[in-house]
């Protein structure tokens, strides 16, 4: 095997100017695949590499596999077809011991007891032990908790110390994706990178070479751990910020107040940071980075009261838009048992085909659990089984016949209904017997909704029309 470069600073510069470095990205998913698609436009030769091998198939076919991430399209025809930078690979082995700088971009789930799930990339870790070439860098992209890579993975990958030592023949830096799935072309082209390596030899490199690839601020932190942290915090905070509009969307459901016209007004102060609230929070990011930092304090046996109740409030929202249905279906004069609902949304945000941690799921368990009978119908998940039932093909077929329609995501079909069209959609066996709405994300015109005769509750929508 030809010996890999030395990455030196004296002549980085040059060497990531020429593109002779090989970069492998293992785990080419949501956040992968981009990465690889940029560093391979950048001039380098990139190898992604994954254990899907239907996934390896498609990239090597110069198939966009991302529907949901726009604009990607002609770059990856220009890296795969046209100038074959980019190559996706099962052989994990090959790739590292080609490459001079490794990223990882493996997922960090969490487990069902809420802890982090760092199972990815410690397979892969025992790959880098055996592989890892002399003077090669490791960049961890994975969110994980501050202290994982100094406390668990660099010792994973170091052993015995005798083949690799980060700081002396290898290094290993953090560069936390920040990017939000369905406009990753536009953060990876806007949003700083943050950077914290082991050792300050391996920081500038890697500062160096992603201010080559992205043209963004590149923000050169102390270590590994403040990199984490600062991805951890950004995202952590959010998931506080909408636990406390959850709660008070609650509160004045009950003083009729309408929230939406609270923080309208709120946001006319400088100061003020509006964050809105919904059926739930989910995604691969908030919830786990919530429970992230709270494993960490676990570990440094400490005090974290604020993460916990938001994440109290925020697991609840699913459950509480169950409740203001049976509100809705009672104020109808009818049970929830054997109701006819329509969910409409599956996925955790608007516009993306990913349902991880989705508060849809627990909003069907829920109704059937309670006796009601579920439609599901989601623009990015249709005509297939989930939950054990076939979901719907379109809106229309959704809704029809239907006693209530519940909105669980904010996507954007759903802008486009009109409440008069639904309400003749719905059931409306009788004059008294008005069809139910509840908005869990603030799509609808509660005024119009009311207008067309439906019984209508949104999530915080307090207040008389
Ligand atoms: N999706 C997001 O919104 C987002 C945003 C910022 C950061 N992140 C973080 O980025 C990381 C990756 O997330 P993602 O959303 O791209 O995940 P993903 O599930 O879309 O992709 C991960 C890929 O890794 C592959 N993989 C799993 N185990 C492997 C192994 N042992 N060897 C090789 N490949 C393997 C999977 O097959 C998959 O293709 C996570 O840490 C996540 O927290 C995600």
């Amino acid at each position: 095997m030809k010996e890999l470069i030395k990455l030196d600073l004296a002549d980085i510069g040059q060497v990531i100017e020429s593109s002779k470095l090989v970069i492998s990205v293992i785990g080419i998913g949501r956040i992968g695949l981009p990465t690889a698609v940029f560093f391979a436009r950048a001039g380098f030769q990139t190898i992604g590499v994954d254990i899907n091998p239907d996934l390896v198939k498609i990239v090597n076919s110069g198939q966009w596999p991302l529907k949901d991430e726009p604009g990607f399209q002609e770059l990856f025809e220009d890296v795969t077809k046209k100038n074959k930078l980019l190559r996706a690979t099962t052989d994990i082995a090959d790739a590292i011991s080609r490459s001079n700088v490794i990223i990882l971009s493996l997922p960090t789930p969490m487990t069902e007891d809420n802890r982090p799930d760092y199972s990815a990339i410690e397979v892969v870790a025992r790959s880098l032990n055996k592989l890892l070439q002399p003077y090669s860098i490791v960049v961890v992209e994975s969110t994980v908790e501050p202290g994982y890579i100094e406390n668990q993975l660099l010792k994973m990958i170091e052993g015995d110390g005798k083949r690799i030592k980060f700081g002396n023949n290898a290094g290993i830096a953090a560069c936390p994706e920040t990017a939000n799935p369905g406009a990753i072309l536009q953060d990876f082209q806007k949003v700083p990178r943050l950077v914290g390596a082991q050792d300050a030899r391996s920081a500038k490199i890697v500062s160096l070479l992603y201010k080559h690839v992205f043209p963004v601020e590149i923000l050169e932190l102390s270590n590994c751990k403040t990199a984490n942290a600062s991805k951890l915090t950004a995202n952590v905070f959010r998931d506080i910020n909408i636990g406390f509009v959850n709660e008070l969307a609650i509160l004045f459901e009950k003083l009729g107040i309408d929230i939406i016209e609270v923080l309208g007004a709120c946001d006319k102060k400088y100061n003020f940071e509006t964050h809105y609230p919904g059926a739930g929070v989910g995604g691969p990011c908030l919830p786990v980075n919530s429970y992230q930092m709270l494993h960490s304090l676990s570990e440094a046996n400490g005090f974290l009261k604020i993460i916990r109740a938001a994440r109290e409030t925020n697991e609840h929202m699913p459950y509480h838009v169950v409740d203001l249905l049976i509100e809705g279906l009672n104020e109808a004069g009818k049970p929830i048992k054997n109701s006819l609902v329509a969910v409409l949304g599956l996925s955790y945000k608007p516009d993306v085909a990913d349902m991880q941690f989705a508060p849809g799921e627990h909003i069907i368990n829920r109704i059937k659990q309670l006796g009601g009978r579920v439609r599901i119908y989601d623009p990015y998940f249709k005509s297939i089984t989930l939950f054990s039932q076939r979901t719907e093909r379109d809106l229309d077929g959704a809704v029809e016949g239907v006693d209530a329609v519940i909105i669980a995501t904010a996507h954007k079909e759903f802008y486009s209904i009109e409440p008069g069209w639904l309400a003749s959609k719905m059931n409306k066996k009788t004059p008294s017997s008005y069809p139910v709405v509840v908005d869990g994300r603030g799509v609808l015109d509660k005024r119009a909704a009311k207008k067309a005769g439906l019984i209508f509750r949104g999530i915080g929508r307090g207040g008389n029309c």
